[in-house]
């Protein structure tokens, strides 16, 4: 079978035959025939707009990859920082990367003190965790004057290393600031996440972190370390593209990582169980959905048309937690809307199955954060697919500014009216 597609254009008879590879087909095709031809693709639904050898995802089959080892692997066998270095450089580190790899991570945790004092505080007492983490991730790129330099490696690794190890730190801050907390120091002597949990939730000297709760935020961590082409991973991209420095390019995707459609979904789904209330209203409730009014927050996917891997591993975890925590009474309600949609033709013709966010907010919860922290545990290991999204397309010699077409459909040309005219 030739792997070409052939174009023709009806208008002119002229037709133009390009190769098909990886599934896709180079958009100099169109410009070959009519150089002021658009394909019109709301949403990206089917464009590719870079390369990209970070993740890969079978939505049908429900295949998620880093770097080409299943997420259930990683999951299982892996820590979030040796899959942070793995999304960075392309392979598992050795024992000896590894070791510099925490050490890095480990003395870059710390911020300036006047990103606290002079640019924490000044927020307003109830300003939302995510907002603050948006604009203290764009902030903090001000503080260093290498900041924009992306073009040297090194420098670009420091920003990376900052990024990632202070992530925690910020959030913990948002987090403390809006709790009226005196702010936690980060702890060398801690693991990534362990140091998180410390951050966010110590009180005094004899707080003790349950294992197996830090390993659940690990896993989480994992879990939400990338996703290729989402809707904050692109605005990751487009900002990178006009080479604007990591943390205004990071800051933007965190914002966009903030909408209820994206990563705001986890926060969604508990404000949605707790209106619920009780299993006796599932049904009235999956019949609101169907009429229109509302979606079923958590369900649904772009890619997966299947089970998403990450909420078959995160339902398993929630378990675990569980064990420690007392089960969230939410637990009965979610698995009751799930149990109950996936037997309804509306959400199996549809192909809508439970998606990352549908149990990972009752861990969130389980663990201890308010629902308003949700999103923001979203950004602090996206943080990572961030930016290895951002160092891929600046190695990447196909890419220039992103910069999409329009299809206008405005007023044509018309004379300017006098005001008192109109
Ligand atoms: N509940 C009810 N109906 C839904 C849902 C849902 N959660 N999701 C999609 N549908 C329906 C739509 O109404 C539409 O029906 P129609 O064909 O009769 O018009 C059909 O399924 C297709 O939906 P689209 O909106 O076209 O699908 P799209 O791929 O654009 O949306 C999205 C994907 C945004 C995730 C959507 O499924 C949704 O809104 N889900 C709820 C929010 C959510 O959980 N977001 C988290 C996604 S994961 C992440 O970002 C980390």
């Amino acid at each position: 079978m030739a792997e070409t597609i052939t174009i023709i254009d009806d208008r002119t008879g002229k037709q133009v035959t390009v190769p098909i590879a990886g599934g896709a087909f180079s958009s100099a095709a169109l410009r070959e025939l009519d150089p002021k031809l658009r394909m019109y693709d709301p949403a990206f639904l089917s464009t590719a707009a870079c390369k990209s050898a970070i993740t890969y995802l079978d939505g049908d089959a429900g295949v998620l990859r880093y770097r080409g080892y299943p997420i259930e692997q990683l999951a299982e066998k892996s820590n979030f920082l040796e899959v942070a270095y793995l999304l960075l450089n392309g392979e598992l580190p050795t024992d000896a990367q590894n070791e510099k790899w925490i050490y890095d991570v480990t003395h870059h945790t710390m911020i300036h003190e006047n990103m606290r004092k002079r640019f924490v505080d000044g927020f307003h007492h109830d300003a939302h965790p995510m907002g603050m983490f948006v604009s203290a991730t764009a902030a903090l790129g001000t503080f260093y004057t290498d900041a924009k330099d992306i073009d040297g490696t090194d420098s670009l690794h420091k920003q990376t290393l900052r990024l990632i190890a202070k992530s925690p730190t910020i959030a913990a801050m948002c987090y403390r600031f809006s709790m009226g907390l005196p702010f936690v120091s980060p702890n060398n002597s801690l693991d990534y996440s362990a140091n998180f949990l410390n951050m966010m939730f110590r009180i005094g000297d004899d707080y003790r972190i349950n294992p197996v709760l830090t390993k659940a935020m690990d896993l989480l961590f994992i879990l939400h370390a990338d996703h290729e082409q989402n809707c904050g991973t692109t605005t990751m991209r487009v900002v990178a593209s006009a080479h604007a420095d990591p943390y205004s390019a990071a800051a933007a995707a965190a914002s966009a990582l903030y909408g209820p459609l994206h990563g705001g979904a986890n926060e969604a789904v508990i404000h949605m169980l707790q209106g619920i209330g009780t299993i006796d209203n599932v049904p009235a409730f999956i019949a609101d959905v169907k009429a229109g009014k509302g979606r079923l927050m958590g369900f649904g996917h772009r890619v997966y048309k299947n089970y998403d891997p990450r909420a078959t591993i995160i339902k398993k975890a929630a378990y675990n937690v569980f064990e420690v925590t007392g089960k969230n009474p939410l637990l009965d309600v979610a698995l009751k809307l799930e149990e109950t949609a996936l037997k309804d033709d509306y959400f199996v013709s549809r192909k809508l199955y439970p998606n990352v966010d549908f149990y990972s907010g009752l861990i969130y919860q389980a663990l201890g954060f308010p629902v308003e922290m949700f999103t923001v545990l979203f950004a602090i290991p996206r943080m990572t697919g961030w930016l290895a999204h951002y160092a891929e397309l600046l190695q990447d010699s196909d890419q220039k500014i992103s910069r999409p077409m329009q299809w206008y459909t405005g007023v044509d040309s018309r004379d300017y009216v006098a005001i008192n005219k109109r």
